[in-house]
């Protein structure tokens, strides 16, 4: 079973964010989670189109960008244009659902559907067939560096149910507090594309081998 990680740059030094971004590439990172952040949906603000297209020639990873904005249809085309791979909205802050998704599908690339931990697996049931992530939120949004919130792995595990239930290819990512100690947890939940940012960027042990030390962690938790 093929497991994904995703490093959030939200914990990089954003003073050499390129480089950060190469360095996690070489040391093996299956896509690059961006975390943009209006200020608005969330406090904190982040970065837009502009800082996600200086990133683009930094890696030829696939930029799997997390927007926690508001109104995001507003912003489908310039993220695009920025060169992202796979975008994904919030449930939370689409009054028009349906028609951000079908935007993102247009344009050629992956739609995502995050919703947050208080939000019900059901915000999903008309969207499941025409998505191609869901992001469960294992932290409360707009921040990195939080734990894990324990009661999201039975919601992990009602979604792997639905989705397999419906013969759906949807990947199901988990965004925040995925360390080496969680991360077997979830994956034995059913996640197969799992977030990481301070526990990447962050850790003392340098990118490449908090990278490994994820990757062993669920190894050895499939065992
Ligand atoms: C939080 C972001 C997450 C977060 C993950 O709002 O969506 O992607 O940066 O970071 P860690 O792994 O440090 O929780
Ligand atoms: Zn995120």
């Amino acid at each position: 079973m093929e497991i994904k990680i995703a490093p959030s740059i939200l914990s990089a030094d954003f003073s050499r964010l390129g480089e950060q971004v190469a360095e996690v590439t070489k040391a093996g990172a299956d896509y690059i989670h961006v975390d943009v952040m209006d200020g608005q949906f969330v406090p904190p603000i982040t970065l837009g189109a502009g800082g996600v297209a200086s990133l683009r020639s930094w890696t030829d990873l696939p930029l799997d960008v997390h927007l926690m904005i508001h109104n995001p249809e507003r912003q489908i085309e310039s993220f695009v244009r920025a060169g992202a791979n796979i975008i994904t909205v919030h449930a939370e802050a689409c009054l028009h659902l349906h028609r951000v998704i079908q935007e993102i599908k247009l344009a050629g690339i992956k739609a995502g559907l995050a919703i947050n931990p208080s939000t019900s697996l059901t915000a999903l049931d008309e969207m499941l067939p025409v998505l191609d992530m869901v992001v469960v939120m294992t932290v409360n949004p707009g921040y990195g560096g939080q734990s894990y919130i324990p009661e999201m792995t039975g919601k992990i595990a009602r979604l792997r149910q639905i989705l397999d239930h419906q013969g759906l290819a949807v990947e199901l990512e988990v965004d925040g507090g995925i360390t080496p100690k969680v991360a077997p947890e979830a994956v034995k939940a059913g996640a197969r594309v799992l977030v990481a940012g301070a526990a990447v960027f962050a850790s003392p042990e340098g990118i490449a081998a908090a990278l490994h030390h994820i990757r062993q962690s669920i190894s050895q938790g499939s065992r």
